[in-house]
């Protein structure tokens, strides 16, 4: 087999199942406590009708992405999580405004699951929207071999439409024998630039996914980046409304092009013409087939009129002159500024810190961590992370526990309607502000796995 290269070589474009995995929801409406099985293990799939292999990954349920789950706002979710991977876990339930000892962050608000040990997530979705699970141990390792899956929040609000999907985006890093490039895993390059890229696209586990819809449908589609690091460019072959952004509702517009940070989402309301729809991935320049929805009257009629969507209702952003605000100066990494910084309270210079520690990167001059606490805010207080890249990179700048909204340094929107994540380029300087509603330890990391284990992270407490 030839080695592939993602993005710099076109992939064929493979017919692929329609369908997307496992749905778990119950199928009696009324309940709102809903339990399911979880699963960590070691599992294989392929990645695509091209492989002549299958990879060897780490999946929940043995499926990539893991199990759909699809529940409504206000349902009460019990997880009964085991597992069976060889070293410990937790998963992560990424945007939801949940429950802080609920939250998943190994040694922060819970401790890690160890292998064969079990763990009962138990929460309650305030909000209604796109969200995603994850392993949050090793990211870096855990996610690029495969644990995350969908997490969908249907609310009472929500457009009509004819179909309703989740497309998991992911770039993988694979041999030529289809295998997880386990080699490359923790390469120091990667940490102190741009994070691992993958080198295979897949779209729910496959390249080049394709499905049938109905002709002239009105469809939803939930677009998730799951990838360690890659920025994804995505362009569409027909404009779409863009209506919710990291799950939260965003002010419609009509969008032809999308650029999508790890681990945020975009949902897009897509009125399918005669060409269907497509999406292409053209980070490297050169466009690779991502997905298609292709119009099939075998599968019926649609019955969505076409009405103009009901603009959302947004919440303006707060008067910033009561905030309190915190400053997060981002620094390190490759071709950098930052000479030295804290570890665990001692100066060291960067080398020393990279290579002695592999920590490359800082929030105020310190190395982040678990035990970093950028600030104690109090409940309910208004809260504005005043955020400077000081990088050469763009970082994906991630707050559990809360949306934020994003606004300039002097208050001015920057983003219609709230985020759980934010793409920071270098040099930018943004406002996350948000009321610290939700008691607990929050963290607050970049997004692009490597730099998070190297040093962008550290912790909120809201009292
Ligand atoms: Cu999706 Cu702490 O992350
Ligand atoms: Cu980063």
């Amino acid at each position: 087999m030839k080695r592939r290269h993602f993005i710099t070589a076109a992939s064929s474009t493979a017919l692929a199942s329609a369908s997307f995995g496992l749905t778990t929801r119950s199928l009696a409406a009324s309940t709102t406590s809903l339990t399911h099985q979880i699963t960590a293990g070691l599992a294989q799939q392929k990645l695509g009708a091209e492989a002549t292999a299958d990879t060897r990954l780490w999946l929940y349920n043995s499926t990539s992405p893991g199990p759909l789950l699809r529940v409504k706002q206000h349902d009460r979710l019990t997880i009964d999580f085991a597992n069976n991977l060889p070293e410990e876990t937790t998963v992560h339930w990424h945007g939801i405004r949940i429950d802080n000892q609920m939250d998943g962050v190994p040694n922060l608000t819970q401790p890690p699951v160890q292998p064969k040990a079990r763990f009962t997530y138990d929460f309650v979705v305030p909000d209604a929207g796109t969200y995603w699970f994850h392993a949050h141990v090793k990211g870096w390792k855990q996610m690029a071999k495969g644990l995350y899956g969908p997490l969908i929040v249907e609310g009472v609000d929500d457009p009509a439409v004819d179909h309703d999907f989740v497309w998991m985006i992911d770039d993988w890093r694979l041999d030529a024998d289809w295998q997880i490039d386990t080699a490359s895993l923790g390469s120091m390059h990667d940490w102190s630039h741009q994070g691992r890229l993958g080198n295979w696209l897949t779209v729910n586990g496959v390249s080049g996914l394709m499905q049938a819809v109905k002709p002239n449908s009105r469809v939803r589609l939930r677009l998730i980046n799951a990838a360690n690091a890659r920025i994804f460019s995505l362009a569409l072959n027909d404009p779409a409304i863009l209506i919710a952004t990291d799950g939260a509702p965003t002010r419609h517009m009509p969008v032809e092009q999308l650029t999508l940070a790890p681990a945020q989402r975009a949902d897009l309301i897509i009125d399918i013409g005669d060409a269907g729809f497509k999406l292409e991935e053209i980070s490297a320049g050169r466009p690779l087939p991502a997905g298609t929805l292709r119009p099939d009257a075998a599968l019926g009629m649609a019955h969505t009129a076409k009405t103009t969507l009901k603009a959302p209702v947004l919440a303006p952003v707060p008067a910033l002159n009561t905030a309190r605000r915190i400053a997060v100066h981002m620094q390190g990494g490759a071709m950098g500024n930052l000479a030295e910084a804290m570890l665990d309270g001692e100066m060291l210079p960067l080398r020393d810190l990279a290579l002695n520690h592999k920590k490359l990167w800082a929030f105020n001059q310190e190395v982040g961590s678990h035990a970093m606490w950028l600030a104690e805010a109090e409940r309910n207080q208004l809260i504005a992370l005043d955020v400077f890249n000081d990088t050469a990179w763009p970082h994906a700048m991630h707050l559990h526990g809360h949306h934020f909204w994003v606004t300039s340094p002097t208050g001015e929107p920057l983003h219609h309607g709230k985020r759980d994540t934010h793409l920071m380029q270098p040099g930018e300087r943004a406002s996350l502000v948000f009321i610290a509603d939700n008691p607990g330890l929050w963290l607050f990391h970049c997004h692009m796995m490597e730099h998070h284990a190297a040093g962008m992270g550290a912790v909120i407490a809201v009292l």
